[in-house]
Parts: C-alpha cells; sequence; structure tokens
C-alpha cells in the first residue's frame, strides 16, 4: 500500500505529464500554424512521450494497490513570438518537471518506500534527457539567430524524429 502523500503526489505527477503533454501538442499546433512542420513533428512526438510519462505513473499506482485520481489539465500557451522562446518555454517546462521529479524522490526516501524510489529512478536519469534535447535545440536555434536558411534547415533536421 502506498503511503497517502506519496499516492497524492503521484496522482499529481499524472496531471504534470498530461500538462505536458497538453503544452507540447499546442506547441506542434503553433508551429504547423507558422509553417515549420519539422518542429511541429518533434513537438507531436515530444506530445506522445509525455502522455507515455503519464500512463506510467498511472500503471504504477494500479500496481500497488492505490487509486487513481485524474484531476482537470490546465489549458496551456497557445502563442510563442520565435522558435527560440517556444523553445526556451520548453527547457524551462522541463526544468520544472526535473524537479517535481526530486520532489517526489526525497518523499518516496523520506517515508522509506523503497519500490516508488526505484521506479522514479527511471525519470531522474530520463529528465537529463529531456533537459538535454530542449537545451540543444535552444542552442542551435540561438546559432541560427535571424537566418531562415538555418531555420529551414533545423526544421528537416527536426522533422526526421520518429
Ligand atoms: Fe515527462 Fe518531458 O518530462
Amino acid at each position: 500500500m502506498m503511503d497517502r502523500k506519496v499516492l497524492d503526489e503521484f496522482n499529481a505527477q499524472i496531471n504534470e505529464e498530461a500538462f505536458s503533454a497538453y503544452l507540447y501538442l499546442a506547441m506542434a499546433a503553433w508551429f504547423e500554424s507558422v509553417n515549420l512542420p519539422g518542429f511541429a513533428k518533434w513537438m507531436r512526438v515530444q506530445s506522445q512521450e509525455e502522455t507515455a510519462h503519464a500512463m506510467k505513473f498511472f500503471s504504477f499506482i494500479v500496481e500497488r494497490g492505490g487509486k487513481v485520481a485524474l484531476k482537470a489539465i490546465a489549458q496551456p500557451t497557445a502563442k510563442w513570438k520565435t522558435p527560440l522562446e517556444a523553445f526556451k518555454a520548453a527547457l524551462a517546462h522541463e526544468e520544472h518537471i526535473t524537479a517535481r521529479i526530486g520532489t517526489l524522490m526525497d518523499l518516496s526516501i523520506a517515508v522509506k518506500d523503497h519500490a516508488s524510489a526505484s521506479f522514479l529512478k527511471w525519470f531522474v536519469d530520463e529528465q537529463v534527457e529531456e533537459e538535454a534535447h530542449a537545451d540543444s535545440i535552444v542552442q542551435k536555434l540561438v546559432l541560427a539567430g535571424d537566418s531562415t536558411g538555418a531555420l529551414f534547415m533545423l526544421d528537416r533536421e527536426l522533422g526526421a524524429r520518429s
């Protein structure tokens, strides 16, 4: 049986991951609207990954005999000024998620819930990748500057994500 506080935080994390999926879907829609289909594809795939993250928490709660409690998903931002601004927002969001995973890990350790701590280890590692991916695209966009050619090349590169 899961500790009550851990269960509540795990349920809250389903919401965080579902919101992440929604946020990246909003970014995909925005990139489509500004004719950057490669960036949009990258965001669509990212959104699917976030849904998979939410489902990992969902399945873990069920497996531990806890009750899944779904809350309303907040409306994400729908517009960004530039691709760089959107990816900076994505990176800031991933930093927020990393902090959330840290909080969940600290709580699991505090109540000696080793199963939850072991489960969270995957997310600790995943967040290193999530931040690195977003940051590398931020850096490429900074390098691209005002070059439309560089932006279109990056759009082709990101569109290859599957
Ligand atoms: Fe589920 Fe992008 O962290």
